[in-house]
């Protein structure tokens, strides 16, 4: 393939990339969105494969196999993994990510061929390119095996505060720049290595120390912040390839990362320069272990079926507010059969969902599209939060910690400050789950306890079921 062939497939894959992002933000055009990456990808490999940077140097055995060994994997992963693990299935495909670029780091230092011609000042910046390289992807590659660890519960979600932790950071940061130095004046390969291994090392107690001090609620900003750590990574593989493609799309994947962290920060009412620097959600007050009973706070009033049934039969306007465990029961087909039947019987039904609903951006939205709900009874908390006094009934599917009003009263909760569907505000709430456990968080919920609130106890689908009969009965 030509050089300016390749160029201008790059172009074209880039364009897809960028339609493909724009594609992602908004549910009706996602799959398109998808479709786009997916085209632009392909476009991406076979440009690199038979483009003049590799091809001749290549073996296509081994990238044919590496590629059907990667495919393989990557079906078994999408056919297997649950919705509800895709957090950390995620997690796990960053440190890929950030696994590769370490890798290209180390072997583009040791290979002669990759550091042909640069002398100078160029020999100098290429192996900062190098060193940078390895150290974003060090950072990725072990922050995100840790965040895989606690989304799947093989590490514990509480924060590990080391004494001194932000002096050990700054020592660590302080060493990095002195090895740099090192590796920079290093006369010989094998006296360049000793720094770059040494940066490494420190690299990934880095990534582990960092996870490790974030509390379990706050996860979900430490993915995506990990999304954007890895396409840094990625874009300073490029540099290091002298791959213009690679550069962009990290650009792209750190960028849009960044953003989104941004957006879960906000949404959490966190600081984006605090998880920046790592140690972040970690109040004084530590939280239960997840799924641990909830303390008693007072009586709560429980419902059955039918009740739930007249409830909403009553009701000219119905607000449902999913959660976590409506995606754990699978309960969006019966969510959206009672729908249309409120509806078809003259009820306003919207949903509210909050950015961090479930356990991954988008959770909610994704499993009420699989279900074919409208897009345009979808809302957003903000475009809803003013609406609850005028609403009649709540229904709160499997959710808890973002409907828990002590974000808003108690400043001693872990989630103090993060903004929450104020659902007690309407006239009745439901809450559907299984019993009185806390959610993700670990804390208490009093919304169980207000006089106006009700508990529909059981799995969410079973429950969702027989209110469905009820109200056609
Ligand atoms: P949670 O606070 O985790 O609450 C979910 C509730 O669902 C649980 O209290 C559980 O109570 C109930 N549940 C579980 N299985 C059920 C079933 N089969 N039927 C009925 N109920 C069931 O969820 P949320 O309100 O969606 O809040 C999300 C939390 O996850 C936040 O703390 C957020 O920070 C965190 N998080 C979010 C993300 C993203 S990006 N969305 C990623 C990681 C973490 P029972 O056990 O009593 O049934």
């Amino acid at each position: 393939m030509s050089v300016s062939l390749t160029t201008v497939a790059y172009i074209g894959a880039t364009i897809l990339f960028i339609l493909s992002l724009g594609g992602l933000s908004n549910q009706q055009t996602a799959l398109r969105g998808n479709l786009y990456g997916m085209i632009g990808m392909a476009i991406a490999v076979l440009a690199t494969v038979f483009g003049p940077q590799v091809s001749g140097v290549l073996n296509y055995a081994w990238i044919v196999g590496a590629m059907l060994v990667g495919a393989s994997i990557g079906l078994y992963a999408a056919r297997t993994v649950k919705m509800t693990q895709m957090p950390e299935l995620v997690a796990l495909m960053h440190s890929m990510v950030g696994l590769a670029a370490m890798l290209v780091g180390f072997a583009t230092y040791i290979d002669p061929e990759a550091s042909k011609g640069y002398i100078g000042a160029a020999k100098s910046i290429h192996q900062m390119e190098i060193y940078i390289g390895i150290l974003i992807g060090s950072i990725t590659f072990s922050g995100s095996v840790i965040a895989f660890g606690k989304l799947s519960g093989r590490i514990g979600g509480n924060p590990m505060l080391l004494p001194g932790r932000h002096w050990m950071n700054l020592a660590g940061l302080l060493l990095v720049i002195y090895f740099a130095r090192d590796f920079l004046q290093a006369e010989s390969l094998s006296a360049g290595m000793t720094p770059l291994i040494v940066m490494t090392v420190i690299a990934l107690l880095f990534g582990i120390h960092m996870v490790m001090a974030i509390g379990g609620a706050d996860m979900p900003v430490v993915v995506s912040m990990l999304n954007s750590y890895s396409g840094w990574a990625a874009a300073a593989t490029g540099f290091m390839l002298s791959n213009d493609l690679l550069i962009v799309t990290g650009a792209l994947v750190g960028s849009s990362g960044a953003i989104l962290s941004y957006i879960m920060c906000t949404a959490m009412n966190r600081s984006f320069i605090s998880v920046i620097a790592g140690g972040f959600g970690t109040t004084s007050a530590k939280p239960k272990a997840a799924g641990g009973a909830a303390q008693a706070a007072g009586e709560v009033i429980p419902v059955n079926a039918s009740e739930t049934a007249e409830l909403l039969r009553e009701a000219k306007s119905v607000i449902i507010v999913p959660g976590y465990g409506m995606a754990v029961a699978q309960a969006q087909h019966t969510v959206f059969e009672i729908t249309r039947h409120l509806r078809e019987k003259g009820v306003k039904v919207r949903f509210g969902i909050h950015p961090v609903a479930g356990r991954m951006p988008g959770h909610m939205n994704v499993l009420l599209a699989e279900a074919k709900v409208p897009y345009d009874i979808v809302f957003e908390m903000d475009e809803l939060n003013e609406d609850f006094p005028a609403t009649d009934v709540v229904m709160v599917i499997g959710a808890n910690d973002i409907v828990n009003p002590g974000a808003q009263d108690d400043p001693s909760s872990p989630i103090a400050g993060m903004p929450v569907l104020e659902v007690w505000k309407a006239k009745t709430s439901i809450v559907m789950k299984r019993s009185m456990a806390s959610g993700y968080a670990g804390v208490d919920n009093p919304l169980f306890y207000k006089e106006n609130n009700r508990m529909l106890f059981g799995d969410a689908r079973k429950m969702l079921d027989e209110v469905l009969t009820a109200l056609k009965t």
